[in-house]
């Protein structure tokens, strides 16, 4: 476990509670001309895209050969450089033993020359010379489809169309290798057909799976490109919030953990090519006909949360209903936007609940240590998925907590999120009413993330003493007392003019 720690201290000091930061994010530096050393070679490798929602999901597994005479431990991954900063929740693993966690993944500068950026993967252990090791390589490609027709009917079917290259990018030699594609269902209308690259069709076709390969590349140099784009329906909506605003306000006094989220969505679905009629639009909904609109958003919570509120840019959204769950099951926020957003249109809202506090937050035995344990994303699900560019998630603790620490928590499988590297963390004071040092506060910022970290969990330590319990009563106490003693003194002045 890595802790990422920074220490807030003075307690009773004011000046030293200033921000300190935690980490954030940093680029290898890498010469104009770089290639990544030749010393691995891809024996197989099997790359599974997924387009079932309004982003693309890949899983690649690789064997890995060591074909250099050192044990090495640096593999690297190729992105083109405006694709990069679009890959979201990206993690590599030991395919034999997902278990023990995913590998530490730096990332490189752009490499000019190339127009390539790299993730760097850091083996757990260095690979020997001719050493063979299974990758599991994870992430996701945010806004990586586009509809065609661009505009299309109210009513009409929608469709999606994905470009790729049949030979995934690589930076070494792959032996053997071919993608499996999932499309949503069997409606395909257009996709490439290769000639040349292999014997029989390709791609071979199973219902809504599609295999382009296996190809024999060993030949083929490295980063060598056959274009492929398909073209498949998606009659939903393509949602992508630019935005995510979320804050957790911790209060000791109150028992209650706070929670709102701002969001700033866009549907990036085909535009409507007429006027929106509402006639059209509640005849389909009646017959809960498929649509690229946003008609309803799906929100689950946790158990025992209370008062949620839904509120647009207008106002109170009071279409909106809310069924609490009992006990262990889990509540449901059915958000009724005012009106559908079709492609092309934008909404922004925010919503918010309360949580009792002890659910959450865990006091260590015998100390002034606590452990805050959290959902990192909570958000939207639905079928279609959702995309994330932004998320800067706010963790407000109590006036005076200092020795902040936070981890996410890592499982068998992907949590959806990126490596700590790839997260700004940083500490800063948030003053509101009566607070004299402010209430320290964790920002986290991440870019590129899917629903897929929808249960991604969050840890946050921090210390928080007697003294720092107190300071809040002792401040307002200590005020009262001033005016206190002042009105008695004042009181006490003999204002009366004397008679000499
Ligand atoms: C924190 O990071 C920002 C940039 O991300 C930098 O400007 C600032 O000086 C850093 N603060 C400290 C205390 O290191
Ligand atoms: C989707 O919408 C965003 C605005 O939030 C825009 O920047 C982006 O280019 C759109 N993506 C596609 C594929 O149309
Ligand atoms: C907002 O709407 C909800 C649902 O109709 C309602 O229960 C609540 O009282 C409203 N809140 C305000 C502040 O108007
Ligand atoms: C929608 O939001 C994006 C930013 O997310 C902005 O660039 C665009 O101008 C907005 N479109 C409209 C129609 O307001
Ligand atoms: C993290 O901070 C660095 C340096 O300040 C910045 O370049 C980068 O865009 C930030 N990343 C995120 C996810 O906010």
């Amino acid at each position: 476990m890595r802790f990422f720690t920074a220490t807030v201290l003075g307690l009773l000091v004011p000046s030293l509670a200033a921000a300190s930061n935690l980490s954030s994010a940093t680029q290898l530096a890498v010469p104009a001309d770089f290639k990544p050393p030749q010393v691995f070679k891809n024996t197989n490798l099997v790359r599974n895209t997924n387009l079932e929602k309004g982003y693309v999901r890949e899983t690649i597994n690789v064997v890995v050969e060591n074909i250099d005479k050192q044990s090495q431990s640096d593999y690297y991954i190729p992105f083109p450089v405006d694709v990069f900063d679009r890959v979201g929740g990206f993690e590599v693993r030991d395919k034999k033993s997902t278990d023990e966690g995913r590998f530490e993944v730096d990332i490189t500068e752009p490499v000019s020359s190339s127009g390539t950026q790299y993730f760097v993967v850091h083996l757990a252990e260095p690979l020997a010379p001719k050493a063979q090791i299974t990758l599991g390589i994870s992430y996701s490609v945010l806004k990586s489809l586009t509809p065609r027709p661009a505009v299309i009917q109210q009513n009409e079917k929608q469709y999606l169309t994905y470009s790729f290259s049949a030979y995934v990018p690589s930076a070494y030699q792959t032996v053997t290798q071919k993608t499996k594609l999932k499309f949503p269902s069997t409606d395909v209308p257009d996709f490439t057909e290769t000639s040349g690259l292999k014997t029989g069709a390709d791609p071979e076709r199973k219902g809504a799976t599609y295999t382009y390969g296996p190809y024999e590349t060993a030949k083929v140099a490295p980063g060598t490109e056959q274009p492929i784009t398909v073209r498949y329906q998606f009659t939903n909506p393509v949602i992508t919030a630019s935005l995510l605003e979320r804050d957790l306000e911790v209060s000791h006094w109150g028992g209650n953990l706070a929670t709102e989220e701002r969001y700033w969505v866009r549907n990036n679905a085909s535009e409507l090519a007429n006027q929106f009629s509402r006639v059209e639009w509640t005849f389909a909904s009646y017959q809960k006909a498929p649509t690229s609109a946003v008609r309803e958003i799906a929100y689950p919570l946790l158990p025992g949360s209370v008062d949620p509120y839904f509120i647009d840019d207008i106002g109170n959204v009071s279409t909106s209903r809310y069924r609490p769950g009992n006990g262990k099951t889990a509540a449901n926020l059915e958000l009724k936007p005012r009106y559908p957003i079709f492609g092309g249109w934008n909404y922004s809202f925010k919503v918010g609940w309360n949580n009792d506090l002890s659910q959450f937050l865990r006091k260590v035995a015998g100390g002034d240590s606590y452990i805050l344990r959290v959902p990192f994303l909570q958000g939207p699900k639905m079928n279609e998925g959702l995309q994330y560019e932004r998320v800067v998630i706010r963790v407000i603790l109590p006036e005076g907590a200092h020795n902040v620490r936070y981890e996410t928590v890592e499982g068998a499988n992907s949590n959806g999120l990126p490596g700590a590297n790839q997260i700004n963390a940083s500490l800063s004071s948030f003053k509101t009413y009566m607070d004299t040092l402010g209430r320290t506060t964790l920002t986290l910022e991440v870019d590129s993330l899917t629903d897929e970290a929808r249960n991604a969990e969050l840890l946050v330590t921090y210390d928080h003493t007697l003294m720092d319990t107190l300071r809040k009563p002792l401040t307002i106490f200590g005020g009262l007392l001033t005016v206190f003693v002042a009105t008695w003194f004042i009181g006490s002045i003999d204002t009366t003019i004397k008679k000499r």
